[in-house]
């Protein structure tokens, strides 16, 4: 009995504890878990040209392709009460496969095998948003049918990313980092991005970068990026954040703005990362409403500035959600503006005059919202 006592006591404190508040509903994870068993079909046989076009394969890939297109639809609408990034990154996944599928049965193999080959961007920026790894056992059926050696490291934290192998893949880049290849210094970036917007973690990448710094063999542009990025990591960690987590990502952004001489340029990264952190946390708890329109907005000078994954078109994505969520509010005028740049951008050339027709009706319905 004495025994016994202590361990009925800590299983009633557990069940009284119930469900966590921010818990992840089952439904989601059950369809992540068919998405993932075809994505564990298809990948191995994705990074081999010759094995995806083999007529022994067809019926296999054609099934996979098939549940992962009603997966990805079933998390379309999982997603419903969520905020409207993961809703625009549900609705990329669903495109992607069902134009990937499609192919498929066109019998054009190679624009499939692609389409696969490019999905797992929108399964990376989603998990973006959750921090905790999955089961290592995903990692060990995804790669257990699949010769590695096809993939560039890259590419392998890449997919590792994908099914949320998240130590692997920070020590896949790790050991990436340490070689001399002259590509490892894109990686650089992704490898931040990382520790910083998916695990918080600004003390990891220190000694990683300090001896990239030092490796003789990088170039000058580089090591000026590196330098900045080291400095900034030691001065965010410092800061004490601002109680409003809209005002603290804001300070971050306008900072990391101010070391940019070009737009493009990536000496702001340290505190853009720490901002979208900040920004995903507040949107999976505060998706709607005016505050959420502010952190929409803020999210997308995030996202224009970081330039992942632009095929993914989350900066419209954004700036949309900012001007739906409260069209009368002070923000919505410059998201409005700031939307019809990127679009005559976009489809430059006609100056934003030829806009295909969904696109049109989209802009001018949001017009409409803002103008009254
Ligand atoms: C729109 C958002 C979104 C997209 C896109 C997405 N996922 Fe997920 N995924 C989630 C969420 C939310 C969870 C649950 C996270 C948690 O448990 O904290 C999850 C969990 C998982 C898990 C762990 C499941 C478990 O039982 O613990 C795997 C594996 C996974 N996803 C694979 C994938 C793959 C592969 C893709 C791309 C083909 C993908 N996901 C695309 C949102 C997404």
């Amino acid at each position: 009995m004495r025994v016994l006592l202590p361990l009925f006591a800590l299983i009633l404190v557990t069940c009284a504890a119930g469900p966590r508040a921010d818990a992840v509903p089952d439904r989601t994870r059950e369809t992540m878990n068919r998405v993932f068993d075809s994505v564990a079909v298809l990948m191995p046989l994705a990074v081999d040209e010759a094995a995806f076009e083999a007529e022994e394969n067809r019926a296999a890939i054609a099934s996979a392709l098939e549940t992962l297109a009603a997966g990805s639809d079933l998390l379309q609408v999982h997603g419903v009460e969520r905020d409207q990034g993961f809703q625009h990154l549900a609705r990329a996944l669903a495109a992607d496969s069902a134009a990937a599928r499609d192919a498929f049965a066109q019998g054009r193999a190679g624009k499939a095998r692609y389409r696969v080959r490019k999905l797992t961007e929108s399964c990376v920026a989603c998990h973006a948003r959750t921090p905790a790894d999955a089961g290592g056992e995903f990692g060990l059926r995804l790669f257990h049918n699949m010769n590695v050696e096809t993939l560039g490291g890259a590419e392998l934290a890449q997919l590792q990313q994908a099914t949320r192998q998240y130590d692997a893949a920070l020590e896949n880049y790790e050991t990436l980092l340490a070689d001399s290849s002259p590509s490892r210094v894109w990686s650089v970036a992704d490898y931040l991005a990382l520790n910083l917007r998916v695990r918080g973690d600004l003390v990891r990448p220190v000694p990683v970068l300090t001896a990239l710094l030092a490796s003789p063999d990088l170039p000058r542009w580089a090591q000026r990026d590196v330098k900045r990025w080291l400095a900034d990591l030691e001065r965010v960690a410092a800061r004490p954040a601002l109680e409003d987590p809209l005002e603290d990502a804001r300070a971050l952004i306008d900072g990391a703005q101010a070391q940019q001489d070009f737009p493009a340029d990536r000496q702001g990264l340290v505190g853009l990362l720490m901002a979208a952190r900040r920004l995903d946390a507040f949107l999976a708890s505060h998706p709607r409403g005016e505050a959420a329109a502010e952190a929409y907005y803020l999210l997308g000078r995030v996202e224009s500035r970081l330039g992942t994954s632009p095929r993914l078109g989350q900066v419209q994505s954004l700036l949309e959600a900012a001007i739906r969520m409260a069209p009368e509010g002070p923000v919505a005028r410059k998201a409005l503006d700031r939307l019809e740049w990127h679009l005559a951008i976009e489809y430059s050339g006609s100056g934003g005059t030829t806009l295909p027709e969904d696109v049109r009706k989209t802009l001018q319905e949001l017009r409409a919202l803002v103008e009254g």
